[in-house]
């Protein structure tokens, strides 16, 4: 058996070059759920910060981080005895986002777009990824929605998620052969449908939470 694995390697490899298949789901949240009519601005939690000066210490050079600002996208950080150790970006409504292959969409007005997370390895598995969501969604304005898209492998990411409050809305895949996109669609409600005509439907309708 290890022998006939060992074997088929090469041409799973090449399998995988040939053809990729993508999955992700698309979830979202509104900010205060069922207390729409009340504002529901709140002040971040002391330790989640929304940070506007690039430093050495992140994953992106100081050009990059200034071309996501200049799109108009904030960085959210939390900080657990002054160390940062879990953050996330934002995208403002307007802003242009690549999904997968070339499926995209803009965000919509009265929504924001939250993408790039990560908690460092040591701290992983502690809560602290459903904290900066939540502080994030907090500092938002109620009657907006927070929307997410991730990989549906990603199951650590997909459980904070959803502790955190976050529904799916659609689930999306799309298949590239030879690294062009063949085919991409949308199950939603147990309907297959195409995927891009679903992601433009989010800026003329987003009747979420
Ligand atoms: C995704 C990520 C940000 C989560 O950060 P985190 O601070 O560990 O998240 P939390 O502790 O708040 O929640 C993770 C949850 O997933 C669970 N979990 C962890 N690994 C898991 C796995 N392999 N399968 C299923 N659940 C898993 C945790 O137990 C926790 O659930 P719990 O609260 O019920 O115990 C972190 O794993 C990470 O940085 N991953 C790499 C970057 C990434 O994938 N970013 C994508 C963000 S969309």
């Amino acid at each position: 058996m290890q022998i006939l694995k060992r074997l088929l390697r090469p041409l799973a490899q090449v399998w995988r070059r040939t053809i990729e298949m993508k999955a992700g789901i698309f979830m979202a949240q509104a900010v205060c759920g069922d207390r729409k009519e009340k504002s529901c601005m709140a002040e971040l939690a002391p330790t989640v910060s929304n940070v506007r000066e690039w430093r050495a210490d992140f994953p992106i050079s100081q050009s990059a981080f200034k071309k996501r600002i200049f799109e108009g996208n904030e960085l959210f950080e939390l900080f657990v005895d002054q160390q940062a150790i879990c953050y996330g970006w934002v995208a403002r409504h307007g802003v242009r986002i690549g999904v997968l292959h070339d499926l995209q969409f803009k965000v919509p007005d009265k929504a924001f777009y939250i993408w790039d997370c990560a908690t460092s390895p040591a701290f992983q598995g502690h809560g602290h990824f459903q904290q900066l969501l939540k502080a994030i969604l907090a500092s938002h304005e109620s009657g907006t929605t927070a929307l997410v898209a991730v990989d549906s492998k990603n199951y650590a990411s997909r459980a904070a998620l959803r502790k955190a409050g976050f529904q799916p809305v659609f689930s999306y895949f799309s298949i590239r052969i030879f690294g062009a996109v063949v085919w991409s669609g949308v199950v939603e409600e147990g309907k297959l449908k195409k995927a891009q005509p679903r992601f433009d439907q989010l800026n003329t309708g987003l009747e979420i939470g």
